[in-house]
């Protein structure tokens, strides 16, 4: 079963704090700065002492300048001191329309994802959902982005 990517669990099965992180992930989308794709993603990171931090998209004019939802939150959280991290939680929609298929972390962000993990020493757990939250799946780093280069090849 570990060896899957992920595996598709239904809201119901969610523990208290995945449920409080997609929430928080849900409630960031209305920050979101999307005004060339239109396109809303939030993300919620839990640290070790149980705090959520959140991340949402901000795009820029210069396309390629965008910086996703998953990268603004851990950008955050380590302004805030946090290296800590154990998991995050991905939510999108679109302006006219809701996304079906959970939103799944871009390979920049799952790059990022993994020197975070590295840096914690935590195979970090991500969540990803719809927007109606009706399809929801889990991973871990790990196994989104398996053979990763990371912090650790360079000794750090
Ligand atoms: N986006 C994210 O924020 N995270 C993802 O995992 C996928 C894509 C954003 C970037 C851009 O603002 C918009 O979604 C459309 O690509």
């Amino acid at each position: 079963m570990m060896n899957k990517t992920y595996e598709e669990i239904s809201f119901d099965q969610l523990s208290d704090v995945e449920r409080s992180l997609i929430n928080a992930a849900t409630e960031v989308m209305q920050y979101s700065h999307n005004p060339y794709s239109k396109f809303h993603v939030g993300a919620a990171l839990l640290t070790e002492s149980g705090k959520i931090i959140s991340g949402t998209n901000y795009e820029n004019a210069a396309y390629g300048s965008t910086i996703c939802a998953e990268r603004a939150a851990i950008l955050k959280a380590n302004a805030e001191g946090h290296r800590d991290l154990k998991m995050i939680a991905i939510i999108g929609k679109g302006k006219d329309f809701d996304s079906p298929e959970p939103i799944a972390p871009c390979g920049a962000c799952r790059q990022v994802i993994f020197e975070a993990s590295q840096l914690g020493d935590y195979d970090i757990d991500v969540i990803m959902s719809n927007t109606k939250q009706t399809k929801i799946f889990k991973s871990k780093i790990s196994r989104l982005l398996p053979l990763a280069f990371g912090p650790k090849d360079l000794s750090y």
